[in-house]
């Protein structure tokens, strides 16, 4: 274990997941933790990370010295390089010279650290104090323009740092800085390995739900639910039961994948609810998008407690646990632990107790993203679902501008399948956040095909590029694609002879259009 101390800068995360590039598992704590509670993990390492561009900022974290004399390697990242070389005696000036962006660094002395990189490298900075004098023991390995001390190591005592950000992608060379650190000064063995965390996930799960316990799973059809279904079906077999609600709002294939393909590649005990019907009644005639929302919630909900009481009714014995794909994000977001949690489903069903308690069970909460998607293909999830991009909740409810009905779900389902087939097939499914294909179903247009004039739908595409779905840009997917696109939606879907193209980012657009 490789703890990443947070000094409240956005690159935390980033950090944990570049060590875990380098199969060595890490995990986030908050700076105010106490060194005493932070070594009684016993890591292996400690990674301080970026925070504010000053150690004189008022209000600046210090670093306890006891985290540089407790004999467990550090590493220092930008704010906590300069942090740890006041902390052992080096000096820090204030020169109220910023360094900030791509910054060229001159190595000095490779050492251990820059073992192998070029003398001069590109690298991301970002800070106003300079370290001008290396803590007594220490070898500087490298300086920049504003920096007189950019990089330094005591290898013996295990400590080093750096003033730049070597886990930015625009930082030359900054995994191999990051692997130096971890595997040669450090020692840490590069096990972290999805075959590992899966053996591990296994015998974890096992251990929380007990030799007869009984779990159920509701599977939205996305990558997270999917991967976490799957490691507690093959920890615990058939006591799992997954749950799957069908509101007919999907995209074709979506349900056969889940049906066939995940039921095939994992061997569970899937219950599916027909509520197609149940969701078009509900929804018939609403135009107003969060009416929509909370209509689509509302019956999810309802139909989902069903579903879950008549598996607990199926059979006897209860079922105690409750699975949920929660990714590691979301736990550090919400400053939260690693401990399992009880959360209530109430339902109001005649006949049925008034609640049921459930044990969470989160065999995904220490992962990130695309680990969960590795996990998923270690499992042999089929790649379309292993890799699909993520989709809301209310599903082609909030792709048809206008009321929502089967015909229109037909038309959009056709017009959209179109569109992930192509981008699939030009090989740009992956550099590609979403892509919602959106019906304007209260819009015509007059068009001309073969002879005879037409008087039909757009459809808007709304290629996307983002990290977090926070922010977003306009996805550039080249001509050819969106012109093949194009055409076979017009020439395949007959009611659709009009084509668009969302260019705007979010903000201040939206990925979705309701
Ligand atoms: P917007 O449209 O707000 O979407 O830019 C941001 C991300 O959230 C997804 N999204 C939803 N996901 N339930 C969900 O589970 C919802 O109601 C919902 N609305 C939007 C959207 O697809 C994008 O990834």
């Amino acid at each position: 274990l490789v703890l990443v101390v947070d000094f409240g800068a956005q690159y935390a995360q980033l950090i944990a997941r570049r060590v875990r590039e380098a199969k060595v598992y890490s995990e986030i704590v908050p700076h105010d933790m106490p060194v005493a509670e932070m070594l009684a993990r016993e890591p292996k390492a400690i990674i301080l990370s970026g925070g504010p561009s000053s150690v004189y900022e008022r209000g600046a974290p210090a670093i306890d010295p006891g985290l540089v004399d407790a004999d467990v390697p550090v590493f220092g990242i930008c704010y906590g390089f300069m942090a740890m070389a006041q902390a052992l005696g080096g000096t820090v000036s204030r020169t109220g010279q910023r360094e900030y962006g791509r910054t060229r660094v001159s190595v000095l002395e490779p050492g251990t650290l820059l073992d192998g990189v070029p003398g001069e490298l590109v690298s991301w900075m970002s800070h106003g104090d300079e370290v001008t004098a290396a803590p007594a023991g220490f070898t500087v390995n490298a300086r920049s323009p504003r920096a007189t001390v950019a990089a330094f190591e005591d290898v013996d005592r295990r400590l080093a740092g750096v003033q730049w950000h070597p886990e930015v992608m625009h930082s030359e060379h900054g995994q191999a800085v990051l692997e130096h650190f971890l595997h040669d000064i450090a020692g840490c063995q590069p096990t972290w390995t999805m075959v590992n965390i899966v053996e591990e996930q296994v015998e974890a799960i096992q251990a929380a739900i007990g030799p007869a316990g009984r779990a159920i799973c509701g599977l939205s059809g996305g990558v997270d639910s999917a991967v976490a279904a799957a490691l507690v079906q093959r920890a615990i077999g058939d006591r799992l039961t997954c749950v799957y609600v069908d509101h007919g709002l999907m995209r074709q294939g979506e349900t056969e994948q889940i049906e066939r393909d995940f039921v095939a590649a994992t061997g569970a005990d899937l219950v599916v609810v027909d509520a197609e019907e149940r969701f078009l009644s509900a929804l018939a005639g609403v135009v107003e998008p969060e009416e929509k929302r909370k209509i689509i919630g509302r019956e999810f909900i309802r139909v989902f407690e069903q579903a879950q009481a008549d598996v607990v009714a199926r059979e006897p014995g209860a079922v105690d646990f409750l699975v949920q794909g929660t990714l590691y994000p979301d736990v550090v977001e919400s400053g939260g632990g690693t401990g399992a949690s009880t959360i209530k489903s109430h339902h109001n069903v005649g006949g049925l107790p008034d609640d049921i308690e459930f044990t969470l069970v989160e065999p995904l909460r220490t992962l990130f993203k695309d680990e969960v998607r590795l996990v998923g293909e270690q499992l042999g999830l089929p790649a379309d679902i292993v890799w699909r991009h993520p989709f809301p909740g209310p599903g082609l409810g909030i792709r048809i501008i206008g009321a929502v009905d089967r015909e229109r779900l037909d038309i959009l389902r056709a017009a959209d399948a179109i569109a992930r087939e192509e981008l699939t097939r030009a090989g740009l499914d992956r550099g590609i956040w979403q892509f919602p294909v959106v019906l304007l179903a209260d819009v015509r247009s007059v068009g001309v095909q073969g002879d005879g004039r037409t008087y039909g739908h757009p459809v808007v595409l709304r290629p996307v590029t983002s990290e977090d779905a926070m922010t977003a840009d306009w996805a550039r997917v080249p001509y050819e694609v969106l012109e093949t696109i194009s055409t076979r939606i017009t020439n395949e879907v007959d009611e659709i002879n009009r084509v668009t193209l969302d260019i705007t980012s979010k903000p201040p657009g939206t990925i979705e259009w309701e």
